[in-house]
């Protein structure tokens, strides 16, 4: 059986002092969780949220992990500096970091490897464009995201990783792929890991989250499909009720 998981993406959001607030908020609202509850957060709240979170059935995680160990690399983290503050997560290959920020597969990889080989558990997104969807092409690219994101890696690590498949479209949009849609493409997905591994890792040790405007109103439908391990909350993840609504769905 595959444990659920329910992450927030607070991407660039929240100060200390409201992740100080947030975090006390949700602490006694999802502590009875029956699912792995992570938040992830940017880098200047990821101490206060490993030391707040300490005892508590919440983890911590990180939006981004470079892939060089150190160096000349202005404004970027290293997976050393993440395990020292006590980091267990990392999102990895996140739409917008591909849409904005020059993230392709082959990055996403590198990255991948460096947060591993420090014990950082990557959750790796992969997702189509609205332009690609209308194209007929989501399969091919969320075939094409994995196989590139899962190049070298070994079967060993498949515990200590998460996909979340985000469709571009239904990010931050209100727009939510039907439960059916969603499902379906999430199945393309561990099609694509049985091919890369075998049939028996991706079905018992794969977990695949939904991601794109998860909320309160459809964690339900979405989390009662077949493939749907999980999700990965953005704007729903900044409220402690509303976090805690879905952790609990
Ligand atoms: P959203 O973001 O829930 O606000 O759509 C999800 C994500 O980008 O991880």
């Amino acid at each position: 059986m595959r444990k659920p998981i329910i992450a927030g993406n607070w991407k660039m959001n929240n100060t200390i002092a409201a992740t100080k607030a947030l975090i006390s908020d949700l602490i006694p609202l999802v502590k009875d969780a029956a699912c792995d509850v992570v938040i992830c957060t940017p880098y200047t709240d990821l101490a206060t949220a490993v030391e707040m979170c300490k005892g508590t059935n919440i983890k911590v995680g990180a939006e981004n992990v470079h892939w060089a160990e150190k160096g000349a690399f202005t404004g970027e983290i290293s997976a050393d500096m993440l395990v020292e503050l006590g980091v267990e997560y990392v999102i990895i290959g996140h739409s917008e970091r591909r849409q904005y920020f020059g993230e392709t597969d082959a990055t996403v990889n590198a990255r991948v490897k460096a947060a591993l080989a420090k014990g950082l558990k990557p959750i790796i997104c992969v997702g189509e464009t609205l332009e690609e969807r209308e194209a007929g092409k989501t399969a091919e690219v969320v075939i094409r995201q994995t196989e590139g994101a899962f190049k070298d890696i070994d079967k060993a690590e498949l515990d200590n990783i998460v996909i979340a498949y985000e469709p571009v479209w239904a990010i931050g949009t209100g727009k939510t792929a039907t439960a059916d849609d969603a499902n379906d493409t999430i199945k393309v997905i561990r099609d694509t890991m049985a091919k890369l591994y075998c049939p028996k890792c991706a079905e018992d040790r794969v977990r695949i989250q939904y991601g794109g405007s998860m909320n309160p109103k459809n964690v339900k439908e979405l989390m009662a499909m077949p493939e749907i391990d999980g999700g990965l909350i953005g704007g729903a993840s900044l409220k402690a009720e509303d976090f805690s609504k879905v952790v609990n769905y």
